[in-house]
């Protein structure tokens, strides 16, 4: 089959992951015989730098003519300084509101053969970890209504959380589908002790868990569930919750894993279109230096190839082959330790190759 792929590098060490996951995607092409069609496109400080804007109108064009988007990342020191509406970030923001991109999964996977690496005890990682968070993308306080004002404490800034029922009735439902898949337990993660729009939240959420019998519904605060995420992480299956308290618990459930280097993302619209990105953003430390581990994306792809294209035992094959680099030894330097050979980013991207 044919896929129309729109790639957006981006920043940092963004091209050097999705150079590699290029590589892996042509092999997985040949293989099984499919043809990916890529487009290059620009977004965040390289369009900045190249055409003065985020997020050109061609981006989003050669985006909605495609079938899905691999995106590297965006952002680096050189643009901290612009001010917010001008940020390599806002084109994430401006990609994801306009392509409907709703349904982020963040799946927090800790591999076996990087035990090690996990900052928890064993103890309470005894049998490995497999969480997915449910992020709501594209609403709450991300993109309510913002702006200054002047107060009797001087001139102030503020920035609206508000949910509509529709918005987290979507949300819900994508969390429930996915834990039919899996073991049949969700965490909602709300502040509904204090937020009126986390009582809306979860008041949809119990109407939706009503259509899914099967599926144990637990809410929790935030703050506990931060706690809870350390205490007793094998608690969690699936977590669905909003926008920004989804930014948060997903960078600390891939840190319990190890190694923010090696996690997926997808962010996905209504249908099969869908966004892939690594969650470790543009690393501007290591950029250039064949450092950065470029597992991260061409695991992004398998997802890709799975949720996007429905090709199952391609990504299937991917994630085994990755699997396999690591179980010989193989490390990048983010998840090196000692008796371990290091390998760099180009060297990582061959190794999976070799192993498809
Ligand atoms: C993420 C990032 C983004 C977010 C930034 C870059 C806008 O932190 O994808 O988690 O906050 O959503
Ligand atoms: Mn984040």
């Amino acid at each position: 089959m044919d896929f129309k792929i729109a790639l957006v590098p981006g920043d940092g060490i963004g091209p050097e992951v999705i150079e590699e996951t290029i590589k892996v995607l042509n092999k997985i092409g040949e293989k099984y015989n499919h043809k990916f069609q890529f487009t290059t496109v620009l977004a965040g400080g390289a369009a900045i730098d190249a055409v003065g804007n985020c997020l050109p109108q061609d981006t989003i064009d050669v985006c909605k003519n495609s079938d899905a988007i691999l995106l590297g990342a965006v952002g680096g020191w050189k643009w901290d300084t612009l001010p917010g509406d001008k940020r390599p970030e806002r084109a994430i923001l401006g990609l994801r509101k306009q392509l409907g991109l709703f349904a982020n999964l963040r799946p927090a996977l800790l591999f076996e053969e990087l035990a090690e690496a996990c900052p928890l005890k064993s103890e309470i990682i005894e049998g490995g970890l497999d969480i997915v968070v449910v992020r709501e993308l594209t609403g709450g306080i991300y993109f309510g209504e913002k702006g200054f004002k002047d107060t009797e404490l001087g001139r102030a800034a503020y920035d609206v959380e508000q949910y509509a029922e529709e918005e987290v009735r979507r949300i819900a439902v994508v969390a429930f589908d996915m834990a039919m898949k899996r073991n049949k337990r969700i965490t909602s993660v709300d502040k509904a002790n204090v937020l009126e729009s986390s009582r809306l939240w979860r008041s949809v959420v119990n109407e939706v868990a009503k259509d899914y019998p099967d599926v144990e519904l637990n809410h929790l605060y935030v703050d506990n569930a931060a706690m809870q995420m350390v205490r007793n992480p094998k608690q969690f299956d699936v977590i669905v919750t909003s926008n920004i308290f989804g930014d948060i618990l997903s960078d600390e459930a891939s840190m319990i894993t190890g190694s923010i280097g090696m996690l997926p993302s997808a962010s996905l619209a209504k249908g099969n279109f869908g966004l892939y990105e690594p969650v470790h953003g543009s690393a501007p430390d290591i950029a250039g230096q064949n450092q950065a581990n470029p597992m991260a994306a061409i695991l992004s792809a398998a997802m890709m190839l799975r949720y996007s294209f429905g090709l199952l035992k391609e990504a299937d094959n991917i994630e085994k082959a990755i699997k396999s680099v690591l179980s010989q030894g193989y490390r990048t330097a983010d998840i090196m330790s000692s008796g371990y050979k290091l390998i760099g980013t180009k060297e990582a991207g061959d190794r999976i190759i070799s192993q498809l």
